[in-house]
Parts: C-alpha cells; structure tokens; sequence
C-alpha cells in the first residue's frame, strides 16, 4: 500500500522546512502544480503526482543533511512517559517530544486527514474503549477527543464534572485511576489542579493523555496549533525556523500558550512577542527555558507596538476562573483583537489563531467575530485538525499506527464537501 502523496509531500517539506514554492522550485515543478498534488483526493482540482516526482522526492530526503544535534531538544523521559523501546506511553506534556518525534505524528495526522474528512473509515480500534474524563468545562477537547477515537473504531465512556464523580465523596486520584483503568484502554483527562494528570498515569498501565491540567499544560491542543500553523505557514510561503510568534492575552493562566511556546522552541531561532495585562504574565520558568533555548523573547503589556513583523498572533481567552486576587478591572480594551486592530498593527500576511473558546458577548475583550470571514483567520481550522492530530496520538499510544494505512475503506454516507461557510483553504 503506497503512501498518500499528500503526506510525502507535506512530510518532505516539514522535514526539509521548506515553503512550498522553495520546495516547487526543489523538486523542478510549478507552485501550482504542487498544489494540485496536495489537495485532498476528492477534490475536482486534485492531480495526481508522477511516479517520477514520488521517487525524487524521496531521493532529496535520502541525501539531506542528518539534523544538527542543536535542532532538537532533550526528551522528557522520566521513565513514565516512554517505555524501554521509547514509544510513547502516557501524552502528560510537550517536553516528551522532539522534532522528529513531532514530524512522525503529524505524518500519522496526515495520513488520518481522509478518515477526519469523512471520505474514509476504519476499525484499527475495534473492541476498545476510551474513557474521557473531564472534571473541568469543555465543548471541543472533550468531543474532539471523543470523535477521534470512534473514527478509529473504537468506543467512548464520557464523564463530565467533579460533582457527579465519585471525587466529590473524597476518593483520591489513585484509586480513580485505578478503578478506570479495569474498564477502558485509553484514558484522557482534563482536571483544575496542575500535576494531576501525571498523577493519573503514576497510578495505571493504560495510557493516560493530558486534556489540560489546571494552569499546567494543554499538550495536545500545541500539537494540532503546531500543525495547523505549519500548514498556514506553508501556504503563504513562511517558515518555523526563524518565525517570529506574539502570544497575547491570559498567558499566566492559559496552558495553551503553555505548551505551544515550550513547543515552538524545538525550531530554531523562534521569536516571541509576549503581550500580557499586568499580573498575567507567561510563568517566568518557561520564558528562562525559551531564553535558554536561545529564543529571543520581548515581554510587553499593551498590544499593538512591535507585531508588525509578527508571522503569527495567537490569542488567548482571559481566565477569570482562575483568577487568584488578580482584578480584570484594568483589562485594556486594546486586548480585543478585531479588524481594525489587526489592519492597523499586523503584516497583511499574519497568521491569526485561538485556541477557543473565545467570549463573544457584547463588549467581551477577546477576538472578535467581524474577522470570522478573513482568510488569515485560522481558527476553524484549528479545530478541525484536533481530530486528525488526536487520532494519530491514539494511533500510537495503542500501537496501531502502522495498521491505518492499509484498514481504510471508502464511507458508505455521504459528508458535505464543506463543514463550515469560512471553510477550508488547502
Ligand atoms: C482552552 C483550555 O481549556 O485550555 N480551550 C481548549 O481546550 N481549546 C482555552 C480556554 O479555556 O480558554
């Protein structure tokens, strides 16, 4: 069973960290012919790429330069999160990952994209079951997480809140975990206190995936970020190494921003703008480790100045719930990021992403939806991708990575070609 073309190509251009007209002008073929190659098979301007092509692409990989050591980053391995092969045990943090073990997922992403658009499906996960338990709110994390492991085959077990747990009788996270474990074979959870997840895996065999743990992490939402910004950046021609990334918003407590920014410095040479209201600033460990990293990092409070080189803004919600005596009194207007923020402060080819959810009442200070039709806009994307993404980390966390490829069969239904109006640019 060959591999797709769209996930050689992508996987080529993610290793090589080409655009896609560096790597057109690579492989000798016009730009928009490589993008005939990348679009999804039912696609009626989809073209299929030459045997030739397939067969040089893999020649220019064979001969590329083996990474500088400096292009990755020590792997968090404290023997819980890896077994003695090194696969992937428990997903608790981005610190488990280096870039090729990033690239390796989202080639697994990549591969799951006809099962997410619903043109394929398969049963790789037959007979097992997930148990998603969510003792914090959730809409997306929760469903997305849900979705993916049922287009794999298999089946879900959904608990939503502490009150209905038995956590409010006073059981500990031990035997909780414990307990779950003798009923599911995946285990995802989503809880207020940062450590708890880890936790969770300390107590079980079966894999245990971070769904966020209070102000600590969102791993798997930085992973399908990363992705979405990557395909982003490869349409309109831009590059991880050497981007330079504004965080702006709730970065002392949003765990999004977290995980994307200890991600982000696995590529060299990332900038980082910081935008935070007074008193909700990014955690002084992860911006020493960026620092560390050789990261330039510049920490500002009011938005607007220095983004106008900025290749991607990424705007998070502010986390009243967290709140610990901080007041929202002083939240700036200027932290709402509408049109005319953006057209007066950002390059015409910015990146704009959100994790979601945003606050879209009245006067809310968050992103507004008068950008929803702004191609620059990615934030629909972002969402889709958390199927794919999650799927492939199911994928290898129950080791049937390899089993998807040659398991797909067509959809017996028919899906819209469209799920949204903003839709899919490719
Ligand atoms: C975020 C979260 O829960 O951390 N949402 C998400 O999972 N996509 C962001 C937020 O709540 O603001």
């Amino acid at each position: 069973m060959t591999t797709p073309q769209q996930v050689v190509l992508r996987d080529a251009m993610r290793r090589l960290d080409m655009t896609r007209d560096a790597f057109a002008d690579r492989i000798g073929c016009r730009r928009r012919t490589l993008d005939t190659w990348l679009l999804p098979d039912e696609s009626s301007e989809f073209r299929a790429m030459p045997e030739i092509a397939r067969r040089f692409v893999q020649e220019i990989l064979e001969r590329a330069a083996p990474r500088s050591p400096d292009s990755t980053q020590s792997v968090y391995n404290d023997g819980l999160t890896a077994d003695a092969g090194g696969a992937m045990r428990h997903l608790l943090s981005v610190e488990q990952f280096d870039r090729e073990g990033v690239e390796a997922l989202f080639r697994l992403a990549d591969v799951m994209q006809p099962i997410a658009r619903r043109r394929k499906v398969t049963r790789v996960l037959e007979g097992a079951v997930l148990a998603n338990l969510f003792f914090e709110a959730s809409t997306r994390t929760r469903v997305s997480f849900g979705a993916a492991f049922c287009r794999l085959g298999g089946s879900v077990c959904d608990t939503t809140g502490f009150t209905f747990s038995s956590m409010a009788k006073g059981e500990s996270i031990h035997d909780t975990s414990r307990v779950i474990s003798g009923y599911a074979d995946a285990i995802v959870v989503r809880h207020p206190e940062q450590g708890a997840v880890t936790q969770f895996a300390r107590a079980t065999y079966v894999p245990v995936v971070n769904g966020g743990d209070g102000p600590g992490e969102h791993p798997t939402q930085a992973l399908l970020d990363l992705y979405t910004l990557q395909r982003e950046f490869s349409r309109v021609g831009k590059q991880l190494d050497g981007a330079h990334i504004a965080l702006m918003g709730d970065l002392k407590y949003g765990r999004t921003v977290h995980s994307l920014m200890k991600l982000l410095g696995l590529y060299k040479g990332v900038r980082f703008t910081l935008i935070a209201p007074p008193g909700l600033d990014m955690p002084s460990a992860i911006v020493e480790q960026a620092a560390r990293n050789g990261n330039a990092v510049e920490v500002r409070s009011v938005p607007g100045p220095g983004l106008a080189n900025v290749d991607m803004l990424y705007a998070t919600r502010i986390q009243k719930e967290r709140f610990t005596g901080e007041s929202i009194e002083s939240l700036d207007n200027r932290f709402r990021i509408d049109r005319s923020f953006v057209e007066a402060n950002c390059a015409p080819d910015v990146v704009l992403m959100h994790p979601l959810p945003r606050d879209s009442t009245p006067g809310a200070i968050d992103l507004s939806t008068d950008l929803d039709r702004d191609p620059r806009l990615a934030i629909f994307r972002q969402t889709d991708n958390g199927i794919p993404v999650r799927m492939a980390i199911f994928a290898q966390l129950l080791k049937v990575d390899q089993l998807v490829q040659k398991s797909m069969r067509d959809a017996t239904w028919t899906a819209p070609s469209q799920v949204g109006p903003e839709d899919t640019l490719e």
